[in-house]
């Protein structure tokens, strides 16, 4: 493309800036910077500048907020166990039946946690250094065998670690899954804005760019193919989590099983908060509408509301566990389909108008992105299941302390302590009541806890590891 098409391009965007370098760069450059700009909805930037990185968007709290109710995970009434009971067999038919796929959130940077790579490619468990992508296949292997079926399981990538994350699959022969039942796809890319609304210049010939947000699963779902595989394939629901959650079920027969009878269009897993300030999102309801309100957005006196019982008013928090009907997908991403963006602003490197490269101390730069979650009012019959912390949710996002790789293996061995126990194995523990030995059992295991009947008893001090 020549300079001019690209002018046209960018047209009353008043961004020209990023070909101020354009008779510098080699041909190899110009066609990356050119595809860069093809790939950006310049007709939309004006109104990006304006609504998110000039004026900062006032998050308005509604003022009919209310806490949503849930499906405790314990059944108050028989009608809810009798409920739960059948929604179990109906999940396990669909899950047999290859009606359930899932899909895995892993276009994010993981820059919170330092890992230089895609965040599925951290070692993560304590004794054989499981990857969470392995983790989650091994997961995949049990619920395939179990079901005497086979699933296929769509991971969104972005361009940044898209290629990476390919190439791990491979190099790792797919952890034992089949290649055809995996399917990678792209998310969408924004361009980076400084705080006058100019977009970034990441190198001379390079424009900042940022993943969209994980708001962009839907259409990228959709203009990838995977959810048209998913028609073609009779998949009906399908099973989200995000790549940081290694003890998430990767589908759960009674969630599944509950949203199918429910006739939910999108289901969540909430989990009660530890305390007010949590960073999960809350589960909210406004006119009628289910909605989460991501927990930067929720102002302290809601978030340390409490009600009549003493307890948070707020305290269903989002583990980022959802399920979505292929219909919906279909339904909404049939015709214009956009999500609010969010924004956050951050320290981007860049260069500036005299050709100099910036390392800003301060945040220099808006980031703009969609959260799925906020597809959760347009869905019909929402329905939130109450998850237990302890068996869904160690995230690892943090180098250390709260939600890090430390205190997710902690979580993982005692999540494998209480199946040991439950399968009727003693489990050596100190005075204090922490375990007394290094625990770990291959996700493949977990849904068939027979397998755990008359395993020996882990040793004190020891490593033990049960495949
Ligand atoms: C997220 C949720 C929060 C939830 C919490 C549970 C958001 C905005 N908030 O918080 O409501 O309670 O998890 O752990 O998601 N990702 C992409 N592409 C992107 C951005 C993110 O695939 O463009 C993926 C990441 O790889 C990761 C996940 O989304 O798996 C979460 O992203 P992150 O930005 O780390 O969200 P949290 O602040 O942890």
């Amino acid at each position: 493309m020549t300079k001019e098409q690209l002018l046209s391009l960018i047209g009353d965007s008043g961004q020209e800036h990023i070909l101020a370098f354009w008779n510098e760069l080699n041909d190899a450059e110009k066609a990356t910077l050119a595809e860069q700009i093809q790939s950006i909805d310049f007709s939309s930037v004006n109104s990006w500048v304006d609504g998110y990185v000039l004026n900062k968007p006032k998050q308005e709290i509604p003022a009919d907020l209310t806490p949503a109710d849930y499906f405790s995970i314990v059944p108050e009434t028989e009608d809810v166990a009798a409920l739960y009971e059948n929604a179990v067999k109906v999940g396990e038919d669909l899950i047999a039946d290859g009606k359930v796929a899932l899909c895995t959130v892993a276009g994010g940077q993981g820059t919170r946690l330092g890992f230089d790579g895609p965040k599925g490619t951290y070692p993560t468990s304590i004794i054989k250094n499981k990857t969470l992508f392995q983790l989650f296949a091994e997961q995949v292997i049990g619920l395939q065998n179990k079901y005497e079926t086979e699933l296929k399981w769509y991971i969104m990538t972005s361009c940044i670690n898209d290629t990476a994350t390919r190439e791990f699959f491979e190099a790792n022969n797919y952890f034992g899954l089949k290649a055809e039942n995996v399917f990678f796809f792209v998310q969408g890319l924004m361009p980076v804005f400084d705080q006058n609304g100019k977009i970034l210049l990441a190198s001379k010939g390079e424009i900042a760019m940022s993943p969209d947000g994980h708001g962009g699963t839907l259409l990228a779902m959709k203009k990838s193919g995977a959810l048209q595989q998913m028609i073609d394939n009779g998949i009906e629901h399908l099973s989200y989590f995000q790549v940081d959650n290694p003890i998430a079920s990767v589908i759960s027969p009674l969630f599944v099983g509950l949203h199918h009878l429910e006739g939910a269009e999108v289901s969540a897993r909430s989990l009660t908060k530890t305390g007010p300030f949590e960073k999960l999102g809350n589960f909210c309801m406004t006119e009628g509408k289910l909605a989460i309100i991501e927990y930067s957005d929720m102002p302290e006196e809601l978030a340390t509301l409490t009600d009549d019982s003493g307890k948070l008013a707020y305290r269903a928090g989002s583990p980022a566990i959802h399920v979505f009907r292929r219909s919906f997908i279909e339904r909404v991403t049939d015709g214009e389909f956009s999500l609010p963006f969010h924004r956050a602003d951050k320290k981007v490197a860049f260069v500036d108008a005299s050709g100099t490269e910036v390392t800003p101390e301060e945040n220099n730069a808006v980031k703009l992105e969609t959260f799925i979650f906020d597809s959760l009012p347009l869905a019909k019959n929402p329905i939130i299941l109450e998850a237990v912390r302890e068996e869904e949710f160690a995230p690892v996002k943090n180098k250390t302390g709260v939600d890090s790789a430390e205190s997710c293996r902690e979580m993982m061995q005692e999540k494998a302590a209480k199946m040991l126990a439950d399968a009727g194995v003693e489990v050596p523990r100190k005075e204090d009541g922490l375990l007394d030995c290094v625990l770990e059992i291959s996700p493949a295991s977990y849904l068939t806890a027979d397998a755990l009947k008359g395993v020996d008893a882990p040793v004190r001090g020891e490593e033990n590891y049960y495949a």
